[in-house]
Formats: C-alpha cells, structure tokens, sequence
C-alpha cells in the first residue's frame, strides 16, 4: 500500500520524556539533556493544571516526580510552578519546575529539536486537553518548524487535536499491544503514525503495521541489541530513556 505519510520525518532515535533515565521527566532539563545525549526528537506527555494550562506531566498525581501531593487536574499553575520537579529524581536537579508546554516548545525551537507530543488527559479532560495543546501549538510552534507527531491512547483527544489542528500536527495511534481492528481506528482518526510497546510486539505486527502505510514508533526501547532488531524488522524509530545508550543506531 502507498505510504500514508506525507510531510514528516522522524528520526530513528526519540527521547523518552525527555531523557528519563538521565534527567527528570518531562522537564526543560530533561529536553536539553536528551539532545546532548544525541536524541534530535523527544516524546512528552501533556496534561492539564486545574485552571487549564498544558503542562508536561505524566502521572495523574503530582506526588511522584515533585514535592507536592495531591491531582494535577486539582492544582492550579500557580499552585504548581512552585513545586520542585527536579529533586526527587536527583538533587542536582534542585530547583527545576514542572513546564509549561509553551516553554518546552521556546526550549526545543532553540534547540532546534521536533517532538512527539503524548496527550495524557486526567479522566473526562480528553477533549479539553487536546485543545488547549493544540491551540498552543498553533501560538508557539511556527509552521516553518518540523511538523510534530501528536498522539494519544485516548481517541476522544486524537479526535479533538485532529478537528483543531489537521494541519499542525501528524496523528499518532497510540496502543501497548496492537488491538483488533487497529487500522481501521487509525484511518478513521486521521493517524499516519503508530505508536507500540515493544514487549509483545512480534515481527510479524511490525510488517503489518508498516504494508499499512504508517509510520511505525516503538517505546520503550532502552537496550541496542533490541533497538537495532526493532528496525531491521522495519520500524521507524524507538523512543527511549536512554538516548546515550543507543546513538549510533
Ligand atoms: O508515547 C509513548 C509512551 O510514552 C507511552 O507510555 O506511559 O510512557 O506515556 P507512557
Ligand atoms: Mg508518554
């Protein structure tokens, strides 16, 4: 089948929110470091403050990756710029914040990187989500930049970054394992990309995935031996923690 992508290239390599296994998640330093480490793409995920600003989190909660407690969705930016998002992780990373997603766009411009951005709404924030990642996209990602990979696991947001934004982003069909009736999902969602674990993945999905006409990212892919496997069998790109670990793929 004619490829069904158009307009973007991706490179083999993506940073894993960021660099995580180097830097804090999902934070300027993170984006800096994955860059440094080689990485020319990163992944985040984006969530919503309680007062509606896109934020770079992953989890629900705000206790794991700062010092503060509690959901994202019921703090306000306020409430969550002073939180410390770097300690926990290392406390060489004292001090750093939890990012807004224009920010990330501002760091990444610099450093002239392209992204993968995972819309990781809180529960019945799916369509809110994808809007307001869209429209801050459209405020501070030139059209003169690499078009962005925008994905999800949750089709509501797909749906709705999709209608906002078709000619902002590429779409990414987001799933750990690939599901019955995945391409059809994908084609109705708008998708050119798709997005998979690579644990269970076999050779035989990626084949597939790929005489469909996608683009085919695989996460987390943190060892060489299996990076390299991954795209001999016809992947695109790995999204990894650990860009150090695989340059050179
Ligand atoms: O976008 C790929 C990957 O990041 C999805 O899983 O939980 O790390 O956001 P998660
Ligand atoms: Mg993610």
């Amino acid at each position: 089948m004619t490829s069904l992508v158009t307009k973007v290239h991706v490179p083999r390599l993506v940073g894993h929110r960021g660099a995580k296994a180097s830097a804090p998640e999902n934070t300027l330093a993170g984006i800096r470091r994955a860059r440094e480490e080689g990485a020319a793409w990163v992944e985040f995920d984006v969530k919503l403050t309680a007062d509606g600003h896109p934020i770079l989190m992953h989890d629900d909660t705000l206790d794991r990756t700062t010092d503060g407690r509690g959901l994202v969705a019921a703090a306000s930016l306020e409430d969550i710029r002073r939180l410390d998002a770097g300690t926990r992780f290392s406390p060489a990373f004292r001090g750093e914040r939890v990012p807004l997603l224009s920010e990330a766009l501002g760091v990444l411009a610099e450093l002239d990187m392209g992204f993968n951005l995972e819309i990781k709404p809180c529960k019945g924030r799916e369509v809110e989500t994808a809007q307001a990642a869209m429209a801050t996209l459209a405020a501070h990602w030139p059209m003169h930049r690499p078009i962005p990979i925008v994905s999800s696991f949750s089709q509501d947001s797909l749906a709705a970054a999709r209608g906002d934004g078709p000619d902002r982003a590429m779409f990414g069909y987001l799933a750990d394992a690939l599901p019955a009736g995945w391409k059809d999902e994908a084609v109705r969602l708008g998708c050119q990309s798709v997005h998979l674990g690579w644990r269970n993945l076999t050779r035989r999905q990626v084949s597939a995935v790929k005489q469909a006409g996608f683009l085919l990212l695989v996460w987390t892919v943190n060892e060489l031996p299996r990076a390299r496997e991954l795209l001999e069998w016809g992947a695109d790109a790995v999204i990894s923690d650990c860009p150090a670990a695989l340059v050179g793929l």
